[in-house]
């Protein structure tokens, strides 16, 4: 995505970073010209999260996170580079210029959609044809009501080989068309068939509105019940989640996440509008991203069988990773959601919702599910299992409330639990504590990038490579002292890219703002950049500096040279004395 650098700077000097982080986090001024607050990017308690209005970027010198208000908005809303200039343009009034996905890509992009836009209208209409009885029929069985019909799309694909085929033909789409979006699939002899036969249509609609794909629920007792499209120019089955495009809406605080389309329609059907469903895969990270960007709060109600059991433990791990609130609904005399509600009713789920535990509650329950505490032996088991798990929580109110909680289950004294919470806790803390002490005392270590594919090989080399970088940032005329430093003769590969880009802007008298710089970088290589440009420099020798900088570089080079040299002759020797037997 290459937008043009007049706009990007025009975009940043009309999104003022304090005036947008100010909408995530409480800025308060300290002394000097930052302004700080509490990381958004990790947990705590005194603030090291700095923005600074005079350069337009943040940094927190806790987690090293930084960037320009682009960076900052891909971060804390999760949206991909693009996405952040078009929200940003949006957040004031700004036209953003054409992307530069090949018009070819985008049209047909925009093509597919179109087709798959049709072949929902096409099952949705087989409805109300002789056809489309069973469907009719299987749908009031289920008790989906004609209005979930209609919000939801709902269609059925024909028991046909060439219906869907024969109707989006006669539309004008050609077989090539129909096969890229999954829709029929290729046959002996050049033939061609439906892919979706005898199904329940359930389209699969992003947050856009668009239909992204297809998922059919077979009719009778055939193999396999579900079938989803495959993944295709418009459609990803890890980065969308059935039903969104209604739940995004919802008044309710949350969202539900559900195994099954069935479930997500007999919820919203039920008045919970806010379920959602994993499109036949199990959770992944991307859709518990997605998931944030609607809500902080997410009640998982899968299955109550093994499976759904397991996928709990799983899916609580993955969304409390990106900072999701996570509770888990504990259903039981019933499968799932649908045949919940369908048996017990819509006010029975609600109190089940109500009562749905945090998964703290959830995990000290399933600890208790795997030991017999009416023996010694049992109770020892789930006392260690408890405390450990106690020992994560960051909140002390909350150790302290479910310690009681698990000295009553397991007949034990309050004091005696809280201890091995405290101690567990301690454990925990001087680990951290000592892992921080590690990195401050070898400073080789510190000064390597946090992200681990940017590390260096030669700390030394790499320091004075930065020094480089932040002195002609700061005065672009000292690239005249440059001229003998080349690429090659870097030994980060990272920062040889940005001395490049930094020369190139120098040789044009481009704006060389750390916000423009940075705004061009995937997240981590922002961060690390705006980092770089955090470590003092003397400005008041700047000329000595640039040349101690490039003559470390040169030495840290002809070193590696010696070196290559000492080991290509060794090889040579080792050969020799091979042969000589
Ligand atoms: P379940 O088998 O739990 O079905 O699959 P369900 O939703 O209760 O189905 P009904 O009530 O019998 O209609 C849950 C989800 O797993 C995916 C589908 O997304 C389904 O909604 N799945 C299931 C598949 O992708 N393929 C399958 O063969 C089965
Ligand atoms: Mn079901």
């Amino acid at each position: 995505m290459a937008f043009s650098s007049q706009f990007l700077d025009e975009l940043i000097a009309r999104n003022d970073i304090v005036d947008v982080v100010s909408d995530y986090v409480q800025l308060t001024k300290k002394s000097g010209s930052n302004m700080f607050g509490l990381c958004p990017f990790h947990s705590e308690k005194t603030p090291s999260f700095s923005v600074s209005q005079s350069k337009q970027i943040y940094h927190c010198f806790g987690c090293g996170k930084g960037g320009s208000v682009i960076n900052f908005i891909m971060e804390i809303e999760n949206l991909s580079f693009p996405d952040a200039v078009a929200f940003l343009a949006r957040r004031v009034n700004m036209q953003v210029p054409d992307d530069d996905t090949p018009a070819e890509t985008r049209s047909r992009r925009a093509r597919m959609l179109e087709l798959n836009k049709d072949a929902a209208r096409f099952f949705y209409n087989v409805l109300s044809t002789n056809e489309g009885k069973v469907a009719v029929e299987y749908i009031n069985r289920r008790g989906i009501s004609r209005q979930s019909v209609i919000n939801f799309g709902l269609g059925m694909a024909p028991n046909s080989w060439t219906a869907l085929t024969d109707a989006m033909i006669k539309k004008g789409y050609s077989p090539g068309e129909l096969l890229d979006a999954g829709l029929i699939k290729r046959g002996k002899g050049g033939s061609y068939y439906d892919t979706f036969r005898n199904r329940l249509m359930f389209p699969v609609i992003d947050v856009r509105g668009s239909v992204i794909g297809f998922s059919g629920r077979i009719l009778d007792d055939g193999e396999p019940k579900y079938l989803n499209s495959p993944d295709t120019l418009v459609f990803s089955k890890q980065r969308n989640l059935f039903g969104l495009n209604l739940a995004k809406r919802t008044k309710m605080n949350m969202l539900i996440l559900v195994e099954g389309n069935v479930d997500v329609v007999a919820l919203h059907q039920a008045g919970f509008d806010c379920a959602v469903a994993s499109l036949g895969t199990s959770l992944t990270p991307d859709q518990a991203r997605l998931m944030s960007r609607y809500t902080e709060n997410i009640v998982i109600a899968y299955d109550s069988d093994g499976a759904g059991k397991k996928a709990t433990e799983r899916a609580i791990g993955i969304l409390d990773k990106v900072g999701l609130n996570v509770k888990v609904l504990r259903m039981s005399g019933a499968k799932d959601p649908d045949e919940f509600i369908k048996a017990k009713g819509a006010d029975a789920f609600r109190t089940l919702l109500e009562r749905s535990e945090n998964h703290i509650e959830y995990r000290l329950l399933t600890a208790l599910g795997k030991y017999d505490i009416e023996t010694d032996e049992g109770r020892l088991g789930y006392l260690s299992e408890a405390t450990s798990l106690l020992s994560e929580l960051e909140n002390a109110i909350e150790r302290e409330i479910y310690s009681a909680r698990v000295a009553e289950t397991a007949k034990i004294s309050v004091e005696a639990v809280k201890n091995e919470v405290r101690k567990a806790y301690a454990r925990r803390q001087a680990a951290r504590r000592k892992q921080k002490e590690r990195e401050n005392m070898r400073p080789a270590i510190s000064a390597q990038p946090k992200e681990k594919s940017l590390r260096y090989e030669n700390v030394s080399s790499a320091t004075a490579e930065e020094g480089v970088i932040r002195l002609l940032m700061l005065d672009p005329t000292l690239a005249s002292l440059t001229g003998e430093l080349k690429i090659e003769d870097f030994s980060s590969p990272f920062l040889a890219k940005l001395y490049e880009m930094v020369q190139e802007r120098c040789a044009d008298g481009r704006s060389m703002s750390l916000a423009i710089l940075t705004s061009e970088l995937p997240p981590e290589e922002a961060s690390h950049l705006t980092e770089i440009m955090q470590k003092p420099e003397n400005m008041q020798e700047r000329e000595k500096a640039m040349s101690d900088y490039i003559e470390k570089i040169k030495t840290e080079k002809l070193k590696k040279i010696s070196k290559d040299n000492l080991l290509a002759v060794q090889e040579k020797l080792k050969e020799k004395k091979g042969y000589g037997g």
